[in-house]
């Protein structure tokens, strides 16, 4: 099976935060839960290097937008890299493989007859002399009278022109716009619609918010939408009569998951067509103000291409640092690079799993987080692992004892493989972990009521078979662990001396050698929750 996982590319204007763990997380789980199972994936995304966040930057602090791109560029591959996201690869938008992929893309647009020229009144800002970007014109929404951009409302989600706005003013300077003839480029989404609204109609495996939110854009009636900007940052539109004219940051960009995957399909020698025909299943995974794109714009392009359309929309909720919303620029924020240098990335990695924004916003809260950390991954997981494995080192050479797995634990073992496939297939990842969990404190417990310390002089053969049971527990949480948890997971494939990660049952033998132990969390001491606020509130 082909398994197509494309996780959102942030762009890169400032640095990751953990809004951007919290809803791209679920894309590395689903990429190492498939591999497991033995399925050829493909798990891409890159950094957006285009776009108006990304000259906004750039002119505020005085440098080419080329150098807030290489600059954040590399920072993510870091944070990514030390996250342990397994993109099989991670691009860029303004790679050479993607302009010219993007480029061509469009020639075969504009070839379909989906694509038409029309002149446009465009808002134009006479005190600052240029154009203005949709997302430059503020006002409020005709739709909820709140504070909106020309291309959005973030408070009702309603897409927008600008000239929808009441109240405009210009987003750099003030002023009010005036409007300006120019030609551009339109993607008839209205003759789509009856496609649209079928495939929509016939979603399976989304997350509620794509679903219910896609399908009020639908009943909304879809507006064709210009593809091509008046900007100096991006990718040119290939044609005659459009010079200094952009493509649309959205439609380049989601046109990344088409030109990355080619870069995997070359460096694997894999399919690229094969992978965007029928059989394949494919992945979304970005947070819900990325909806729209991925559930109307780009299944428009893949409809026209005659390309294989998004499965699964996998779209988060929001993400709340101690009850309050996330700002960047209030730096509101836990920035990624900071977070990596004084924690384990499994601990983050686990708190956004079994606290992740799946059906509603999750907060962030260093006394959850630390409290996680000390209880869960520390006090239940880590405690189990060392504790079973000290006992084998002390009283049994450091070798698998001669014993018998527990019948009970040998079926529930083999239940949970089940049961945590479901749930992840399905995008539920904090349910899959949660059973994980429940099964590592249970044995804990089982420990508890073998008492090994007492067995191991009273009746060894007991003895032999609690330890031998144990073993396998850990065995087999080294796969189960091995998508939401991969360090760890590969820290005990170390002490356990076990090659590789699988999705089945695996019993080692008795007599099978183990490595040495090594303590897999420290606990971190609660003063430290103190110190996280105040850094907070100090930054
Ligand atoms: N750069 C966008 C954001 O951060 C996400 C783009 S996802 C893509 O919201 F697929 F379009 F690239
Ligand atoms: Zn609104």
């Amino acid at each position: 099976m082909q398994i197509f996982i494309g996780g959102a590319w942030p762009y890169a204007n400032g640095s990751l935060h953990i809004g951007h763990i919290a809803s791209l997380l679920t894309g590395d789980i689903l990429a190492r839960y498939f591999r497991l199972r033995g399925a050829t994936v493909c798990y891409v995304s890159g950094s957006d290097c285009h776009g108006t966040p990304i000259s906004v930057r750039a002119k505020r602090e005085g440098v080419t937008p080329q150098t807030v791109v290489e600059r954040y560029h590399r920072e993510f591959k870091e944070c990514f890299d030390q996250l342990g996201f397994s993109y099989d690869v991670y691009d860029r938008t303004d790679s050479e493989t993607h302009k010219q992929f993007v480029q061509s893309f469009f020639h075969q647009l504009y070839a379909s007859g989906y694509i038409y020229s029309q002149e446009v009144e465009q808002a134009y800002c006479e005190a600052c002399q240029q154009f203005l970007p949709d997302r430059f014109v503020i006002g409020t929404c005709p739709s909820c009278g709140q504070d909106a951009r020309g291309d959005q409302c973030d408070n009702c989600g309603s897409l927008l022109d600008p000239a929808q706005l009441h109240d405009r003013k210009c987003g750099l300077c003030g002023t009010s716009p005036v409007f300006r003839p120019t030609k551009h480029l339109f993607l008839a989404l209205s003759r789509l619609a009856e496609e649209l609204e079928q495939y929509v109609e016939a979603a399976q495996g989304w997350r509620i918010n794509a679903e219910n939110l896609s399908k009020r854009y639908l009943n909304e009636g879809l507006q064709d939408r210009a593809i091509t900007r008046d900007l100096d940052w991006g990718i040119d539109v290939p044609l005659d009569g459009y010079e200094g004219k952009k493509i649309y940051v959205w439609v380049e960009a989601v046109l990344g998951y088409l030109s990355a995957s080619k870069e995997w399909a070359d460096k694997s020698g894999e399919a690229w067509e094969a992978l965007w025909g029928g059989k394949s299943r494919h992945y979304y995974v970005h947070g819900k103000d990325n909806i729209p794109f991925h559930s109307i714009i780009l299944p428009a392009l893949l409809q026209i291409a005659g390309l294989h359309l998004p499965d699964r929309l996998i779209s988060s909720e929001y993400v709340t640092l101690e009850g309050r919303k996330i700002s960047t620029s209030r730096n509101w924020a836990v920035w990624v690079p900071d977070l990596l240098s004084r924690y384990q990335p499994d601990s983050v990695r686990y708190f956004f799993s079994i606290n992740g924004p799946e059906k509603r916003d999750a907060d962030f809260s260093w006394r959850e987080f630390i409290n996680s950390h000390n209880g869960e991954m520390l006090g239940a997981f880590g405690n189990f692992v060392n504790r079973t494995l000290v006992f084998v080192q002390k009283s049994f050479q450091s070798q698998v004892p001669q014993g018998a797995l527990s019948p009970q634990i040998e079926e529930t073992t083999e239940a949970l493989y089940g049961k945590v496939a479901v749930l992840i297939e399905a995008g539920q990842f904090k349910e899959g972990l949660e059973a994980i969990f429940v099964y590592i404190r249970d044995a804990n417990k089982y420990f508890d009521e073998q008492q090994p310390w007492v067995t191991v002089r009273q009746d060894p053969a007991q003895c032999r078979n609690t330890l031998y049971t144990c073993v396998q527990i850990i065995a087999n949480l080294s796969n189960l662990l091995e998508p939401y948890l991969p360090f760890s997971s590969e820290k005990i494939r170390k002490m356990l001396n076990l090659n590789h990660p699988g999705w089945e049952p695996i019993e080692l033998k008795p007599g099978h050698s183990l490595g040495q132990t090594e303590i897999l969390f420290e606990r971190i001491d609660k003063a430290v929750i103190e110190q996280e606020a105040a850094r907070l509130a100090e930054q």
